[in-house]
């Protein structure tokens, strides 16, 4: 059975408790729900890798409260040090180099000699890693390859049966999973995310590569296909073809929208729950369509996340 917590210092207790137990326990972000195990244990992070079907040379985000945490697992050059700065907490993950010796199980980064690290805003996600006192791994709370959670509902839908406990903390406000950047040295976006790349290179005061580079050309973790519904998915669709359910944005209207007003943060925000609504309209082997988005703020997320949703499956 998996509990169901609200998000009150009780249950919050409760949570950190299953934590220190080795348990699972899905938690609200900004972004998206996340699976948090303790990072320090081998048989959590075990337990997260199994309960979401996820291959292992896919490494995990580990969460922290604040930057001074940080600063025990990562080396940060003064560049990581301004993004930092400007952007935690917050929809940013850094990509940056593990600090050794690590109290971190070597599961979580998959063998690398790198860390990913977020430190989130969500305030329940605060509560729990104060609770908890140590660092979370938490990858997206859905089974591998299928659509990110944005409400409590979407993680049992999804894990149920599977892990100790969810933490029901609302609908998440970005709604699209973090930017995350490397910095080796020069500054690489290796996933767009809910930190738009126009704040980043504001913050920089300069263009930051997006898609890596050819050391490093990517995250493990970014299959081509991914965040797919059943349905199967057609891009840039002005009207929607026989049977079709298109899901709209701006003047495009749908069977949904993404936003009305084509609104890119807004869209963000109701991307994977409209991505569900419309798989459930669809019914089996149905088809969905999507109205284009433009490629600038948010924007580039939610087609990086689209893009995937289309791909051809079983990559
Ligand atoms: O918003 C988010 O980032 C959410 C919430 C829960 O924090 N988490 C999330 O985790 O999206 P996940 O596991 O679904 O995506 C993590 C991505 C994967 O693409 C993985 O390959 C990449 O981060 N990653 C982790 N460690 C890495 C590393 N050392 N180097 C490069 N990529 C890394
Ligand atoms: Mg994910």
């Amino acid at each position: 059975m998996t509990e169901l917590l609200a998000p009150t210092p009780h249950d919050i207790d409760r949570a950190a408790s299953l934590l220190r137990a080795g348990q699972l326990v899905a938690f609200p972000t900004e972004t998206v729900y996340g699976l948090g195990g303790d990072a320090t244990s081998d048989l959590a992070v075990a337990r997260i890798f199994d309960a979401k079907g996820r291959p292992r040379f896919n490494p995990l985000i580990v969460h922290l409260p604040s930057l001074a945490a940080a600063e025990t697992y990562a080396v940060f050059n003064p560049a990581a040090r301004a993004l930092a700065a400007a952007f935690w907490p917050g929809p940013l993950t850094l990509v940056l180099p593990l600090k050794e010796p690590s109290r971190l199980s070597p599961l979580v980064t998959a063998g690398l000699d790198t860390v990913a690290i977020r430190i989130p805003a969500h305030p329940v996600a605060q509560a729990l890693l104060a609770a908890f006192g140590g660092p979370l791994a938490a990858p997206s709370a859905n089974p591998s390859g299928r659509v990110s959670p944005t409400r409590a509902f979407h993680v049992t839908d999804g894990l149920a049966g599977r892990i100790a406990a969810v933490i029901d903390g609302g609908p998440c406000a970005v709604g699209v999973e973090s930017t995350i950047v490397a910095l080796d040295p020069a500054p690489a976006i290796l996933r767009p995310g809910g930190l738009p790349v126009e704040a980043l290179e504001a913050a920089l005061g300069k263009p930051v590569l997006v898609g890596g580079n050819a050391a490093r050309p990517t995250s493990p973790g970014q299959l081509a296909s991914h965040y797919a519904p059943s349905a199967s998915l057609r891009l840039n669709a002005e009207t929607a073809r026989q049977g079709e359910v298109l899901v709209g944005f701006g003047a495009v209207k749908g069977d949904l929208t993404l936003s009305a007003t084509g609104d890119p943060v807004e869209a963000a925000a109701a991307l994977f729950h409209t991505l569900r609504e419309a798989d459930l309209r669809a019914g089996p082997h149905g088809q969905i369509a999507f109205a284009p988005v433009p490629e600038t703020g948010l924007g580039r997320a939610i087609n990086d996340r689209l893009r995937r949703a289309a791909a051809p499956r079983g990559v």
